[in-house]
């Protein structure tokens, strides 16, 4: 049986009640789900010192889509290898659910921008993955592994090898594996950036209908704007290294959005506008995209 409803719909209807509302955490008080504050990270490299982040603030709230957009190297999947508990803050701190971000931090679900499938295993088996290692009951792992196939769009593929997939399919290998245990934090690193334009509308309504029915949180890096007015309920736009909140832009479009159609929506040609000045200023100021 599965228990996610079946796609076929372009629109996804999300219910108030489960966007931004407060967390009933402590004493009432609204904890965001992933908390920036100060937060710097520098590396080293041989004899050089990079700073990606300094000082960097931001927030979000459980049953957020949050989008960020920034110049190549700004810092963005550097910002989600922390959340994922995979790096240190230098300095600063980043807080999951209000405390420090475990490590590795097993609540979230990460969609990493270089897919980083076992090359041994079958596309069954890197989506079952995650499933055997929280020792899953055999019949479990079962049907929800072939759930995810079909929910992106994997059969007859199965039993192939990573070697023998697109880049795309590689892909959809790696979100199906994230979304199996239904995490509290979807993470994803430019998920769909390789994907033709048709299957890349396929997966962002899935993603969208999966978000609204698993009622989890959402931290989407994305370099294409429309896309991140399309899914988003916030977009942040990071400025060149090291990287800061430029824009912190609601996105006022109703939901539930038909995405073939949002840009016709008057209100998305003033998001679009926004965005882009904030980030181009930034692209011809030096580190280009
Ligand atoms: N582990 C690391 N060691 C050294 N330098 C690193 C490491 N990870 C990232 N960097 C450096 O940090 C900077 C930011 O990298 P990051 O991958 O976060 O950028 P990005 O905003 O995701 O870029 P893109 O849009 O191209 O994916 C880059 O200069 C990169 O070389
Ligand atoms: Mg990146």
């Amino acid at each position: 049986m599965s228990q996610i409803p079946s796609a076929g719909h372009t629109a996804v209807s999300v219910p108030a009640a489960v966007r931004g509302d407060p967390v009933a955490g402590n004493g009432g008080a609204r904890v965001p789900k992933l908390q920036a504050a100060g937060l710097g990270m520098t590396f080293q490299r041989r004899a050089d010192t990079v700073t990606v982040l300094r000082g960097l603030d931001f927030e979000v709230h459980e049953g957020e889509f949050v989008s960020i957009v920034g110049p190549s190297g700004c810092g963005k999947s550097t910002i989600l290898n922390l959340a994922a508990g995979l790096l240190t803050p230098s300095a600063g701190r980043l807080a999951y659910d209000g405390k420090g971000v475990p490590q590795p931090n097993t609540r979230v679900g990460y969609v990493t921008q270089k897919d980083n499938l076992l090359p041994w295993r079958s596309v069954r088996k890197n989506i079952s993955v995650a499933l055997e290692i929280r020792k899953r009951p055999r019949d479990e792992i079962k049907e929800r592994t072939a759930e995810l196939v079909d929910l992106v769009g994997l059969q007859g593929f199965e039993n192939a090898y990573p070697a023998q997939l697109s880049g795309g399919m590689r892909k959809r290998v790696t979100l199906a594996r994230t979304l199996a245990y239904r995490p509290d934090m979807i993470l994803a690193d430019e998920p769909f950036g390789a994907l033709d334009a048709q299957l890349r509308l396929v997966l962002q309504e899935e993603l969208l209908r999966i978000w609204q029915h698993e009622k989890n949180t959402i931290v989407f890096i994305t370099h294409d704007i429309t896309e991140a007015i399309a899914l988003s309920d916030r977009v942040l736009v990071f400025s060149k290294r090291p990287a800061r909140v430029k824009v912190d832009c609601p996105i006022d479009l109703p939901r539930p959005r038909d995405l073939a159609r949002v840009r016709t929506d008057p209100a998305f040609d003033r998001l679009y506008d926004r965005l882009w000045t904030e980030l181009a200023e930034d692209i011809e100021a030096g580190d280009a995209l």
